[in-house]
């Protein structure tokens, strides 16, 4: 994979006198140290410092059960008092949590005060529909502030939530809520995307017909089309909100009590359900965004990824939150109607840290320099990165053209199962354009080759964190063997977490995330597993086999390339390719259509039937096959 960017491991970008003047935290190698002196410590040093509890722990962590680690044992703690009520209680209510800016060019400002009435009000909603705590809410909608409402109302009774990403289709929200049985669904009448609509209600219909438990849908009404209600089953949220008491109290719960389930890609067909809990989540994430973007009082954060995915969970809702933020959330896309959507956004609430995936970046750098040039972006004081390797080409221009070169980028090096940020600078850190430098403190990281031991600068190899972490995942939701066998088997030492990512250390330690070693492609920054999309083509009565793989690309990071054996008597046709991509973007959403469908007689496969997608990938580029002794023939 390391043919795909170059490695530009020797040029150094300094932090100003003005970044380490401002930065809260000046010395990233004393904290490092006081984290390897002693990480229960530190952590619980952390945990003092940032949250309110209800009662103190008893231990810092248990390892006694590894890898089903526990932390801040006997603690209590909610979420929502953190993010809400303690800002109430502290004559807050008028500070602006979120700047919201619709699509078509309507706005909204909420502030503590309103977000804390609208979650007192569905929490009470949610319990008149049965919901309990331990229960699991399905929320798959646009991004308006009422999901962020629908989170913390969940939360603040102790229910789950299970957001479900907009982009996906039917099948796959029908699959998650059948997993995840739940009862109750939030949705909207649709989302604005490009200046049309995304028919949420209607894909939730299709999808509760699909699956067994729901019994309650909740409708938000943003885009205003004609929706399906299905009377006894349906209501509109407005209607419902309408009769809800404003007073709710807020659960006290354990430290180790479910918060989350989000589900993410792997290499199997099954989405994984990806639990975090309470305590040690929203530490991690509150801490790593305090630092890592040293966020002020003054400050006008914008985090441009989707609440729906864990960026959003970690850093749009819960994080901000707790830290009293004020956050820029927009609905659309970056480009409408315009290319400069996202740098009038800057402008308009005059951001001073902006947070996105180089996907976005690339695309936008395609359309020049002018555009963002047309806008006043001195705002910004600090940038970030996340969800694929950025290339340097991209990091220089997101440096000089939307930076001012004033601007240090924060590439951050994480997962949906880290919860928060594993591997990033601080805003004092000297940086490597394309590299997301080290471990953030009290978090132990290495690259290592396939015994686990460390690799030399020059050697590619696995990314894995040798410790347990406060916000790690806890499980995948009711498949602890699946857990134990992904993450936590792949080497002999207990406890050392796999990433399923190579990376390369550098002669200065500095880590290079280079991608993917599993069947795990990121299009878009977005995570799909080649089984997902495989199953979505064989789905359809033509498709016999297939196969998929992720083929460089200079905007989108990967896209997808799929090969299918039809069945007898189904003939290749340029109009079969397009009807498997309008099923693919059916059944699994539009983020997993593949960009080119080839219709071939036979897969290479191993003698024991395991479709080698490495020969293919090397075919599709022109390149040597490597190894091909294990092929059937
Ligand atoms: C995978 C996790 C982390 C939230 C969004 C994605 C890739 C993530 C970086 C980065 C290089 C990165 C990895 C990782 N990734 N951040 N800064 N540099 N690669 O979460 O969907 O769970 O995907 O994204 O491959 O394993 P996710």
């Amino acid at each position: 994979m390391s043919d795909e960017f170059t490695l530009h491991t020797s040029e150094w970008v300094y932090p100003s006198e003005a970044v380490k003047a401002a930065a809260k935290i000046k010395d990233y190698e004393a904290l490092s140290a006081e984290a390897a002196r002693d990480i229960e410590a530190f952590w619980a040093k952390r945990a003092t410092e940032t949250l309110d509890w209800f009662a103190p722990w008893e231990k810092v962590l248990d390892r006694s059960n590894a890898p089903f680690f526990k932390w801040f044992v006997g603690g209590k703690i909610s979420v929502v008092h953190n993010a809400l009520d303690r800002h109430i209680a502290a004559g807050k209510g008028d500070r602006i949590a979120y700047y919201w800016e619709g699509e078509p060019g309507d706005s909204r400002e909420i502030t503590y005060g309103w977000l804390n009435e609208q979650v007192c009000k569905f929490a009470n909603v949610l319990k008149s529909l049965g919901v309990k705590k331990g229960d699991i809410v399905t929320i798959y909608m646009g991004r308006v502030p009422e999901i962020i409402v629908a989170m913390l109302a969940c939360a603040k009774i102790g229910a789950m939530h299970s957001v479900v990403y907009g982009g996906f289709s039917e099948q796959s929200l029908a699959d998650r809520i059948d997993d995840a049985k739940s009862r109750v669904m939030v949705t909207c009448d649709g989302a604005w995307l490009r200046g049309k609509i995304v028919a949420l209600k209607d894909i939730a219909d299709a999808a509760v017909a699909r699956s067994s438990t729901i019994e309650h849908v909740v409708c938000v009404k943003r885009t205003g089309q004609a929706v399906n209600m299905t009377s006894g089953r349906d209501q509109w949220w407005h209607d419902v909100m309408a009769s809800a008491s404003p007073e709710a109290e807020t659960v006290q719960m354990d430290a180790e009590d479910p918060l989350f389930i989000l589900y993410t890609s792997g290499t199997t067909g099954k989405p994984k359900g990806i639990l975090h809990t309470q305590a040690g989540y929203q530490l991690l994430i509150s801490v790593t965004l305090s630092w890592v973007f040293d966020i002020k009082e003054d400050d006008i954060w914008w985090c441009a990824a989707d609440p729906g995915w864990i960026t959003g969970h970690s850093y749009i809702v819960y994080a901000p939150l707790i830290l009293g933020a004020t956050s820029v959330i927009y609905e659309g896309a970056p480009n409408f109607p315009g290319h400069d959507r996202w740098w009038q956004v800057v402008e308009k609430y005059k951001v001073s840290i902006l947070y996105c995936a180089p996907t976005a970046i690339r695309g936008l750098m395609r359309h020049g320099d002018e555009l963002p040039r047309k806008h006043d972006l001195s705002s910004l004081r600090l940038l970030g990165s996340v969800g694929e390797p950025i290339n340097p080409e991209a990091w220089r221009w997101f440096y000089s053209v939307i930076g001012g070169e004033r601007c240090p980028i924060m590439d951050t090096w994480w997962q949906t199962e880290t919860g928060g940020f594993m591997v990033t600078p601080l805003p004092v850190v000297p940086l490597k354009p394309g590299s997301a430098t080290r471990p953030f403190p009290g978090i132990i990281v290495d690259v290592v080759d396939e015994e686990g031991r460390p690799c030399g600068p020059t050697e590619d190899g696995l990314l894995v964190i040798k410790q347990p972490w406060p916000s790690m995942l806890r499980t995948i939701w009711g498949d602890p063997d699946r857990y134990v066998s992904q993450y936590w088997s792949h080497f002999s030492h207990e406890g050392w977490y796999f990433s399923g990512d190579s990376a390369r250390r550098d002669e200065d330690g500095y880590i290079w995330v280079i991608g993917r070693m599993d069947d795990v492609i990121k299009v878009s920054g977005y995570r799909l597993g080649t089984a997902e999309v495989e199953s979505g083509l064989v789905s359809h009565a033509a498709v016999a086999e297939a196969a998929v793989i992720g083929i460089p690309d200079d905007v989108r990071g990967h896209i997808i390339y799929a090969y299918c054996i039809l069945v007898a008597g189904q003939q290749p046709s340029d109009e079969l390719a397009e009807t498997l991509k309008a099923h693919i973007r059916h059944e699994v959403g539009p983020i997993a259509v593949p960009s080119k469908i080839e219709f071939v007689p036979a897969l290479p496969k191993t003698r024991s039937g395991k479709i080698m997608r490495r020969v293919l990938k090397a075919r599709a580029l022109g390149q040597p096959e490597g190894d091909t002794s294990a092929l059937e023939d």
